[in-house]
C-alpha cells in the first residue's frame, strides 16, 4: 500500500478501495441512473460487485494504485468511487492502459465532488505515481464526465466502437499525455 495515501482535497478523503467496500458501493451505485452511461447499461448485481471490489483490491496490491473510495471528510459520508482504473478490451484483456474514472451516488451529482476529486488523482498520478499517459472512455451523451475529461487536460483522440455484452455503443476516446 503506498505511504502516500489517504489523498485529500478540500472536502473529500480518497482512500483505496477495499474488497470490504463492496457492499456499500453496491448500495451507492444500485440505480438505473448511475449506469445509464456506464457499460451495457444494466445495473450489476451484488455479486459482481463483490467480484469488481476484490480486482480494485488485487490491483493496489499489484501496482500501487487503483479506484479510491470518495467519502466526504466533514461528516464522513460515502459518496462513491472513483481514481485509476486498468482498462479491458471487448474480449476482456486487460490492454494496459488506465483509466480515469468516477462513479458515484445521484444523491451526490451537481456538487462538484467528482471534478474535485479528479484533480487530485490527476496531481497524485503525474507527480507521485509518475504515470506519463491516461485515458478516460466516455459514452458521447455523458457530458458532466466529458466535462471533467476536459477540465483536467484529457485530450479527444477520437470515437470508437465498443461492445460490452449485447450492447455496442460509440465511446469518447479521450487521452491525456505528460508534456515532453
Ligand atoms: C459523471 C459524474 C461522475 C459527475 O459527477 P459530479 O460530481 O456531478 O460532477 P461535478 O459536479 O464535479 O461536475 C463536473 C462538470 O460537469 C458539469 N456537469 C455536471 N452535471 C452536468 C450535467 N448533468 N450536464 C452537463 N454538465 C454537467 C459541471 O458543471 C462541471 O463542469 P465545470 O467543471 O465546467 O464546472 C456523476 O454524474 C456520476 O457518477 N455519474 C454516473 C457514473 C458515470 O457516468 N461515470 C462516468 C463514466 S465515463
Amino acid at each position: 500500500m503506498p505511504v502516500l495515501m489517504p489523498l485529500r482535497t478540500p472536502r473529500l478523503t480518497l482512500r483505496p478501495v477495499a474488497h470490504a467496500d463492496a457492499e456499500m458501493l453496491w448500495a451507492l451505485w444500485e440505480d438505473p441512473a448511475v449506469f445509464a452511461w456506464v457499460g451495457d447499461g444494466s445495473v450489476p448485481s451484488l455479486e459482481s460487485v463483490q467480484l469488481a471490489a476484490s480486482r480494485y483490491e488485487a490491483c493496489w496490491v499489484d501496482h500501487g494504485w487503483g479506484p479510491l473510495m470518495a467519502i466526504r471528510t466533514a461528516d464522513g459520508a460515502e459518496l462513491g468511487a472513483c481514481g485509476l482504473f486498468p482498462v479491458a478490451g471487448d474480449d476482456g484483456v486487460l490492454t494496459g492502459e488506465i483509466e480515469l474514472g468516477h462513479r458515484y451516488s445521484r444523491e451526490f451529482w451537481g456538487q462538484g465532488y467528482a471534478g474535485e476529486a479528479a484533480r487530485e488523482v490527476m496531481r497524485w498520478a503525474a507527480r507521485d505515481l509518475g504515470l506519463t499517459e491516461l485515458v478516460s472512455i466516455i459514452q458521447e451523451p455523458n457530458t458532466a464526465s466529458r466535462r471533467i475529461a476536459e477540465s483536467c487536460g484529457f485530450e479527444l483522440a477520437g470515437t470508437r466502437e465498443r461492445t460490452r455484452g449485447e450492447r455496442s455503443y460509440r465511446v469518447c476516446w479521450y487521452r491525456w499525455r505528460t508534456q515532453a
